[in-house]
């Protein structure tokens, strides 16, 4: 029977890149995908999402046979589960994926091989992933190492982050801790940090918690601003020439897979200790809905000074600037909501990183910013700021276009 080096269970974001940096550093990679159309793209060495340099390294990493993709996984000595952990219902962590991936390589697993998840996951996910294996294998019980080992990358700088970010990497006994260090340090070049797998699992979260309630203070600064008259951009800039206070700029919401997910991993868990991190999540809510909110002033507004219908132009769908990921994202649900309360209104819809949408009809940035009376920038990209609209337009500034 085959065996490879590594079996990574998810190629999206995450995984792919990881694949191949791995298979990169000489290792054979087995990429398991349950999407046929990922599986079939990678055998074929190109990508399915947008990240630079990445379609590169796929393309060298299959040419060379070391890095192939397949629906179902093959025998490896290093098993890695880098599949999405959403949440469900009142935004409660979704760990079925972690289980689905682990359920289907537990009939592979051997004696000495490492097993890690880097998933962003509740705290106790490694523990409850160790049960389910050695439930189902009880003769593997401390025969096999498993940690936990979480990924904080920045979309669109994966492939440098994944090399040079530190990492912190915690088993559930010292000697899995050891193993999965001697793993990454094959293809990291940052500190490996190593800590037990409730504290990993719980930094990751803490990471992401913390930048949340840190935007959602700006937000917080924005909405009162909004209300005080006073310029919110001028404000945080001079407050931030303090020595040491450093507030982050406001936006329309906080989106993505992380950010606006992985607090909820903590409050769902313990509602009652963690008051600031919910808090946070339900501000930065909130300015979502306040952005949408006024965009649909505006519009009336318009009408009523100038006796017709205005054109509207909503600027960015994506979660962040340059980017094309629209997961959780507030442009996205900005866009829908005041889609809902459209009355006939002509809407442009911009997303310049991504060429269609199966909703929304996209339209050239350029033609929406000339041809709009309303000019609504829910996402500071790139090309928006090189382009200054005429004067007459109604604009509605909600990621400083004209500032950052
Ligand atoms: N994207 C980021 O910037 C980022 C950063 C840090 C951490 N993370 C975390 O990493 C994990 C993966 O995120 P991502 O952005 O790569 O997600 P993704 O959705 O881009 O990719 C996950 C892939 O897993 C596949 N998959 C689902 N179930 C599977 C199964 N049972 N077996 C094999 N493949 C399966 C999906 O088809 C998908 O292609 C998540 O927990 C996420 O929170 C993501």
């Amino acid at each position: 029977m085959e065996n490879r080096d590594v079996v990574m269970m998810g190629l999206g974001y995450i995984g792919l890149p990881t694949a191949a940096l791995i298979a990169k550093s000489g290792s054979t990679v087995h990429g398991v995908d349950v999407n046929p159309h990922i599986v079939e793209t990678i055998n074929r060495g190109e990508i399915h999402i947008v990240e630079p340099s990445l379609d590169k390294e796929v393309s060298n990493a299959v040419d060379k046979g070391l890095l192939k993709a397949a629906l179902e996984p093959v025998s490896a000595d290093t098993y890695l589960i880098v599949v999405p952990t959403p949440f469900k219902g009142k935004n409660e962590p979704d760990i079925s994926f972690v289980e689905a991936a682990t359920k289907a390589i537990i009939p592979l697993l051997k004696e000495g091989d490492l097993y890690i998840i880097e998933s962003t996951s509740p705290i106790g996910t490694t523990d409850k992933m160790k049960d389910l294996i050695c439930n189902h294998r009880p003769e593997l019980r401390d025969k096999i190492f498993i940690a936990y080992c979480p990924e904080r990358v920045l979309p669109g700088n994966v492939m440098y982050e994944l090399v040079h970010n530190d990492r912190v990497i915690g088993g559930i006994d010292d000697k899995s801790t050891e193993k999965a260090v001697e793993f990454y340090s094959k293809y990291v070049k940052g500190a490996l940090h190593k800590t037990n797998a409730r504290t990993a699992e719980m930094c990751k979260l803490v990471e992401n918690s913390s930048r949340d309630v840190q935007i959602a203070f700006a937000n917080e600064l924005s909405l009162i601003c909004d209300k005080a008259d006073v310029d919110v951009w001028e404000l945080i800039d001079l407050a931030n020439k303090h020595p040491r206070v450093n507030i982050l700029k406001p936006g329309c919401g906080v989106g993505g897979h992380c950010i606006a997910v992985d607090p909820y991993f903590i409050v769902s868990d313990y509602p009652l200790e963690s008051k600031i991190i919910g808090a946070a999540r339900e501000i930065n809510n909130y300015k979502s809905f306040w952005c949408a909110e006024k965009i649909q002033n505006a519009k009336l507004k318009f009408q009523l000074e100038n006796g017709r219908k205005p054109k509207i132009a909503i600027m960015g769908l994506a979660f962040k600037p340059d980017i094309d990921d629209l997961r959780e994202s507030p442009a996205k649900y900005i866009a829908q909501k005041v889609l809902q309360n459209a009355n006939n209104e002509e809407f442009f819809i911009v997303e310049p990183n991504i060429e269609s949408h199966t909703i929304y009809k996209l339209t050239n940035y350029k033609e929406a910013i000339e041809n709009a009376d309303i000019i609504a920038y829910l996402v500071a990209h790139k090309e928006f700021k090189k382009l200054k609209p005429k004067e007459d337009k109604v604009i509605l500034d909600f990621c400083g276009i004209g500032v950052v």
